[in-house]
């Protein structure tokens, strides 16, 4: 089983940028963290990160022939990116959408993202093990065959 973790903008400033909301480890210390738990669950783990809202979708694209499924941080195109929705509807593929913070607690631009009602599920606010709970949980409802 093949998953991808897909992350926006300014996730490549982890560790450096605002700490106090997004904490001291750095995008190399996630990947680290779920190829670790991708270990354990015995599956495949691309790892992916851009600044550029095309480069994001024309690799989002790459997935329909490559992935099971995948976790996605849009960043801040969350929030208003309808290109990255389209081709995440194009590519029709499982994915649950992480957040590092809980966007709920934030600014009100924020509450809402262009992913959730697609999404299988969606994790805000528990910093990276967000999105170790998320890979536990996809790769067992990818097995069970429930998507
Ligand atoms: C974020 C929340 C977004 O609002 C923000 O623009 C980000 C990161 C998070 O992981 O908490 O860049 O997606």
């Amino acid at each position: 089983m093949r998953v991808a973790v897909i992350n926006g903008p300014n996730l490549d400033m982890l560790g450096k940028r605002e700490p106090e909301i997004y904490g001291n480890l750095t995008l190399d210390d996630l990947k680290d963290l779920l190829e670790d738990k991708a270990r354990i669950l015995n599956i495949e783990i691309e790892f992916f990160q851009s600044n550029f809202e095309g480069k994001l979708i024309e690799y989002i694209h790459t997935l329909r022939d490559k992935a099971d499924g995948f976790l996605l941080n849009p960043a801040a195109f969350s929030h208003y990116s309808i290109a990255l929705r389209d081709a995440v509807l194009a590519v029709g593929l499982p994915f649950v959408e992480v957040h590092i913070s809980n966007i709920f607690k934030r600014e009100e631009f924020r509450h809402k993202s262009y992913f959730s009602d697609i999404a299988l599920g969606v994790i805000s606010g528990l910093g990276f093990d967000g999105y170790v709970y998320a890979l536990d949980w996809l790769v067992k409802v990818l097995r069970r065959g429930e998507n």
